[in-house]
């Protein structure tokens, strides 16, 4: 069993703050509900992302797909953490939990047990979870090998 990557105080903060930053990004006109991502690759890097909402509400795409979408299209995919906040009009009044979709699509390319999910109502409030405590029992690659 892989332990979880340990993120530093200092590595946590940047992340969440590039989420926040990216945050007022997010095309929202149908929910007003703002969501901004920031992704940490293994190398260093960070792909951030916001919520791209669409007419036909289905096609909507969640921050953190945007983001990982975005880290994978560029030929990253390794992964230690990814930081997640937002709310309605922009503000982080609570946690935002990802969405089944985007857990699953996290579970693609990450180990459950290594992979850090900061939940963020601001830089200094957070809440760190790894992808199996959001995800336990999953389906991945492996079960189709
Ligand atoms: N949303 C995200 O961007 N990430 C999540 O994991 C939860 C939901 C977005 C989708 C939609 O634009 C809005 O929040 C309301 O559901």
């Amino acid at each position: 069993m892989d332990k979880a990557y340990d993120l530093t105080k200092e590595e946590a903060q940047a992340l969440i703050r590039a989420a926040f930053e990216v945050l007022p990004q997010a095309y929202v006109p149908y929910s007003h509900f703002h969501v901004g991502a920031a992704l940490l690759c293994a190398d260093g890097t960070v792909y951030t992302g916001v919520n791209i909402e669409n007419a036909s509400y289905p096609a909507t795409n969640c921050a953190e797909r945007t983001a990982i979408f975005k880290a994978v299209s560029e030929g990253k995919r390794d992964f230690k953490a990814i930081a997640v906040c937002g709310g309605t009009d922009g503000k982080a009044a609570d946690f935002c939990p990802p969405c089944g979709v985007c857990r699953q699509v996290m579970r693609e390319f990450c180990r459950p047990e290594a992979f850090k999910v900061l939940l963020a109502k601001s830089c200094s409030e957070y809440r760190e979870m790894t992808l199996e405590e959001l995800l336990p029992l999953s389906f991945g690659p492996g079960n189709l090998a």
